[in-house]
């Protein structure tokens, strides 16, 4: 889809709210799940659609890299729904990752970055995987002498940052932006919520009233982007402690990760901070009970045996979250050419 079509769609999604506010009386259940309209671009620098082409540009470099051999794009593909299909990513060391790699679909509404949330923003979060052996495993000195070669990438440092240009910091607050702006497109569920009957089926309309009543999903999948960014512990049997590594006197705190947001959920295979869940099914199953026994668990969790023609409705619901198909098209990376 191009870009002026995706407009077309976000137009058109805007117009029947205006339209249907006044015509139909408001759902409170439904309105909690309402997307906004706007991008919050609280970062450093304000957001300019120069400062996000370079992010992007930097995003999918492969120079940013210590072999020059892998970028963000290698574990939040695009492709993939901004992840990578296998449980816990592959870095620099050609070992897979104690976690899995989480989308960075939405980031810009994330208020804890990281299944602990131990980064605060995007830009603090990016420097991690650069210089992490075992991701990237690059190193400042060099990728900052290395892109000064390359003319162009000079040039839009120096116009976007007069002062600094190229520098650990004007990297990362650009490749920031750019994570901004990656935002999941309209689905048929938005197209439902703002009163479009015919938009999904019955069964994912059923899936909806499971999710917010009796499964007791929307108790932590929350709010429009499905999450209430904060920790639980759902009970998956492995050892990672989570969020307890930075609250370690809060007994809640052991075994909890970050609920992650649910849209495009279904591109995001295999699930969990562990990669544990191979599909969907296995995350419906996990939730009908056989928790990990442990004081942290969440007590927002709601174990009940669901009928098969539940746990379809279910996944007919998470289906109807993914995004209408939008073209992600890669960058032209400049050289030193
Ligand atoms: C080798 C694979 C790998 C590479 C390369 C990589 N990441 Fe990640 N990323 C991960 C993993 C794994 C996590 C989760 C780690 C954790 O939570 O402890 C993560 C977490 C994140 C998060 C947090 C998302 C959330 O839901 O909290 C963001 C944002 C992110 N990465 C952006 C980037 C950016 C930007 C780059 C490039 C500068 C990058 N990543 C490179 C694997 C990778
Ligand atoms: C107690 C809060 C809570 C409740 C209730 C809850 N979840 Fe979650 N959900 C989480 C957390 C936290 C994670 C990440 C857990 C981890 O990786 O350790 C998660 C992960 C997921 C994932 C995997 C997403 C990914 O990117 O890997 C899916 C899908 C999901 N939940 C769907 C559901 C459904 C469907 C229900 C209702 C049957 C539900 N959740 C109920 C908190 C909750």
């Amino acid at each position: 889809m191009n870009r002026g079509v995706l407009l077309l769609a976000v137009l058109i999604g805007a117009g029947a709210a205006g339209v249907f506010a006044d015509e139909v009386a408001s759902d409170p259940v439904k309105d909690a799940f309402r997307r906004p309209l706007t991008i919050p671009f609280g970062g450093k620098t304000s957001y300019s659609p120069q400062l996000a082409t370079l992010g992007k540009m930097l995003y999918f470099d492969p120079r940013l890299s210590g072999a020059q051999n892998m970028s963000c794009a290698s574990c939040h593909n695009p492709s993939f729904g901004w992840e990578v299909p296998v449980p816990g990513a592959v870095g620099a060391l050609n070992t897979a990752l104690g976690r899995q790699a989480p989308t960075v679909l939405n980031a810009a509404w994330m208020e804890h970055l990281f299944w602990d949330g131990r980064a605060a923003t995007l830009e603090d979060q990016a420097a991690g995987p650069i210089t992490a052996a075992a991701e990237m495993n690059g190193n400042f000195d060099d990728i900052v002498v290395r892109l000064s070669a390359v003319p162009e990438y000079k040039h839009w440092f120096g116009v976007l940052f007069p002062k600094e240009g190229v520098s650990a910091s004007s990297i990362t607050t650009a490749i920031a932006t750019y994570e901004r702006t990656i935002v999941t497109g309209w689905s048929p569920f938005d197209r439902w919520i703002e009163g479009d009957e015919a938009a999904i089926t019955d069964s994912a309309k059923r899936g909806f009233e499971l999710f917010v009543g009796e499964a007791g999903c929307a108790n932590c999948h929350t709010g429009w982007n499905f999450t209430d960014n904060r920790f639980h512990d759902i009970g998956l049997h492995d050892d990672d402690i989570g969020r307890a590594a930075l609250e370690p006197n809060n007994p809640m705190a052991d075994h909890a990760f970050k609920t992650p947001g649910l849209r495009n959920v279904m591109y995001r295979a295999p699930f969990m901070h562990d990669g544990s869940l191979p599909d969907m099914n296995a995350v419906i199953v996990h939730y009908q009970g056989g928790f990990a026994d442990r004081p942290s668990l969440a007590k927002e969790l709601k174990p009940a045996p669901l009928t098969s023609r539940q746990s379809e409705d279910l996944v007919a619901f998470l289906k109807a979250l993914t995004a209408d198909e939008a073209d992600v098209p890669t960058p032209v990376l400049p050289t030193t050419q």
